[in-house]
């Protein structure tokens, strides 16, 4: 059973199907133990405890400083002894020295195709308004692997979405949410979950 660990900040569409392909065995053999929202108002935490899971609220805010919240952050991790570590929609940094306890045992969903419209300061809306600023046609997901850099670790699964003439970033980040990420985060967890991926040289293999 692979035991993993929600960390999000917003409404929580991707936990919300993680949850679901949980309960219709899309993923299998795994148990989602707990959610760690920083944003005490994250829509998240109710789809948490709507669906009888164990979720905390731990705010960078509500410390002294950002170590105390590492400290905090990553103590809390441990309790719920996570196999996996699933990044959804979670706006905050990760420790290092959180990456270092979990090598390859944490994942991201980012909506671009990853190395376009990634790294610091692409999150969220603004990755889709760089898109169509730049006027691509194609865009779409990536779930990779976390590293100590910022969308920089192995790329495991991507699929792409079509940009419409008529795109707001809005319209975009819906479509992109809907036909990619909803699909590709909890199809890397089923993967992990059968043992399925592998981490050699930097790249993610699937057998
Ligand atoms: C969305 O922009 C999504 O693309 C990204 O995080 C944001 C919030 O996602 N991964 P969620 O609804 O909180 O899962």
């Amino acid at each position: 059973m692979l035991n993993i660990l929600v960390c999000v900040s917003g409404g929580g569409t991707n936990l919300q199907a993680v949850i679901d392909a949980v309960k219709d065995g899309r993923i299998r053999n795994t148990r989602i133990a707990g959610v760690i929202s920083n944003n005490r108002s994250a829509y998240a935490l109710k789809r948490a405890e709507e669906n009888g899971i164990d979720a905390v609220c731990l705010s960078p805010k509500e410390f002294s400083d950002r170590e105390a919240f590492n400290r905090a952050f990553l103590e809390k991790v441990n309790e719920y002894a996570p196999d996996l570590i699933v990044l959804a929609g979670f706006l905050v940094n990760i420790p290092p020295e959180m990456i270092r306890a979990y090598p390859n045992r944490i994942i991201n969903i980012h909506p671009s195709l990853i190395p376009s419209f990634c790294g610091t300061g692409y999150y969220g809306l603004k990755v889709h308004e760089a898109a169509l600023a730049r006027g691509v046609k194609v865009t779409g997901a990536t779930v990779h692997f976390v590293d100590e850099g910022t969308d920089t670790g192995p790329i495991l699964l991507q699929k792409s979405v079509d940009v419409q003439p008529d795109d707001t970033p809005k319209s975009l980040q819906q479509r992109v949410m809907e036909e990619a990420e909803w699909i590709l985060l909890p199809k890397a967890i089923d993967l992990i979950a059968a043992g399925r991926v592998e981490v050699v040289d930097g790249k993610a293999v699937i057998r």
